[in-house]
């Protein structure tokens, strides 16, 4: 069964962080089975295309069939076993932020009237690249517990400053995952 991997971008502005961490997702889940909803702007439209399927309503208009919504917020957490049964999977194209402000819940799944799931993948936490990347896992037939993650990444940025991302990442062979286009561009805006 096909799987779409949906994400509603609720930034105001589609900046380059973004659109790198769309690029990024792209890649993992490739262009065909993934869409962006809420896209007004035809500037924004034209780079997304290159990444997957664009619309410019919001995903609380396309009433689907089989979704599930991923919430830091929501009180269960998806499993491997039902994850097959969806159809959609929807994720804020939220920034993150710290304190985590619940701004899923509040732009996302109190905007949805149509019937849909909604779980978390863990309490902390994620960047939605690495959302999506812990989704195809679980989807794949792998647990939260037995998958590794890093809270915090710290990137040099020279030899006095360091920036640190308290978000939870994916380690692969031991290292968080993270897009090298993504650290290079902080490396150059934070200098
Ligand atoms: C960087 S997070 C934004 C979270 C935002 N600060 C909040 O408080 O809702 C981007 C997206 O990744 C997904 N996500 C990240 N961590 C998650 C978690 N622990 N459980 C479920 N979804 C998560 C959600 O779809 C979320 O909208």
């Amino acid at each position: 069964m096909k799987q779409i991997f949906i994400i509603e971008h609720l930034e105001p502005e589609l900046g380059k962080w973004c659109l790198i961490e769309y690029k990024h997702i792209s890649k993992i889940v490739r262009k065909s089975n993934l869409w962006f909803t809420n896209i007004k702007n035809n500037k924004d439209k034209k780079k997304l295309n290159k990444l997957g399927k664009v619309f410019s309503e919001s995903v609380s208009r396309l009433n689907l069939k089989n979704s599930c919504i991923l919430d830091p917020e929501s009180s269960k957490t998806l499993n491997p076993k039902e994850s097959g049964k969806f159809n959609y999977f929807i994720f804020g194209g939220i920034l993150g932020d710290y304190p985590p402000r619940k701004r899923t819940k509040h732009e996302l799944t109190s905007k949805i009237n149509f019937k849909t799931a909604k779980r978390n993948i863990g309490k902390e936490q994620m960047s939605t690249d690495n959302a999506i990347y812990t989704v195809k896992q679980i989807v794949k037939g792998k647990g939260l517990k037995k998958m590794k993650f890093q809270d915090t990444i710290s990137i040099k940025i020279n030899k006095i400053l360091t920036i640190d991302l308290p978000y939870r990442y994916n380690l692969i062979k031991n290292k968080p995952l993270i897009s090298r286009e993504l650290v290079k561009h902080i490396k150059k805006t934070e200098k």
